[in-house]
């Protein structure tokens, strides 16, 4: 038996063709890739190019056309939806563009959610989110609704809650596409400390070609066609 360690997630020759009225659009064509511990991976692009569906099929979120697609060693497909479910909360974190937070809950309910999800108990759900907004420089905002504080502070919120359970795997869709660049940079050195302290891997899309001095690889999606650029 192998006993390698199984990668987080993985691609193989995957394909993703949207169908639509008018014809399909390929917006994957036979991508292999893999994801590992300890990596901040940056999947750069033009508009259009796959990026989106991309992380969307790493994470389960959606079915590929044709491949297969691996999360923590078992294709997807091998999961029942409470198993999918319960690995979104406590083993993958999300930091989507617009960074979804729920407005009728406070800035601290937003983080605590996710722990409390996962089965922790109240008093260390608070414990924890209150760390984890304090490092991102946040704290102060805790009992604020997400409406009322800036784009910067409501990235900051989004980290939060993407990292707070410990997940080894976070998926980054544009997260300092709406920001001024010295806050987003300082977004990506504290993703980067946490994929280097605590061995995360992080797939991070993004149009910020700043951020390839920071990762450990880089991929290139054109048309749905993937390259990998030579790093460091
Ligand atoms: N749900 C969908 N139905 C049909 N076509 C889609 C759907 N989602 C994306 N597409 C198409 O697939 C292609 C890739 O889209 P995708 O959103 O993955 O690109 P992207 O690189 O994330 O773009 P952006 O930088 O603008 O976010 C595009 O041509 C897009 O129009
Ligand atoms: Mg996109």
């Amino acid at each position: 038996m192998d006993t390698k360690e199984p990668h987080l997630a993985e691609l193989v020759n995957v394909t993703k063709l949207y169908e639509g009225p008018h014809g399909g659009t390929l917006a994957l064509q036979q991508i292999s890739f893999a994801a590992d511990p300890g990596e901040m991976v940056l999947l750069l692009g033009p508009s259009g190019s796959g990026k989106t569906t991309f992380l969307t099929l790493l994470a389960g979120l959606q079915r590929p056309t044709s491949g297969e697609v691996f999360l923590f060693g078992k294709e997807v497909t091998g999961y029942t939806q409470r198993e999918l479910q319960w690995m979104r909360a406590v083993r993958i974190g999300f930091i989507f563009q617009t960074f979804l937070l729920l407005d009728s809950l406070t800035v601290l309910q937003n983080v605590m959610i996710v722990s409390r999800f996962a089965g922790t108990g109240k008093k260390e759900a608070k414990e924890k989110a209150i760390d984890y907004l304090t490092r991102l420089g946040v704290e102060r905002l805790s009992e604020a609704y997400p409406s009322r504080i800036s784009q910067g502070e409501k990235q900051r919120v989004a980290v939060a809650r993407a990292l707070v359970n410990g997940a080894a795997l976070i998926f980054a869709d544009e997260p300092t596409g709406s920001l001024a660049s010295k806050q987003g940079m300082e977004i990506v050195d504290f993703l980067k400390e946490s994929v280097r302290n605590e061995r995360r891997c992080i797939i991070m899309a993004s149009h910020d070609e700043r951020i390839i001095q920071q990762a450990d690889s880089v991929l290139v999606l054109r048309d749905g066609a993937l390259n990998h650029l030579p790093c460091k």
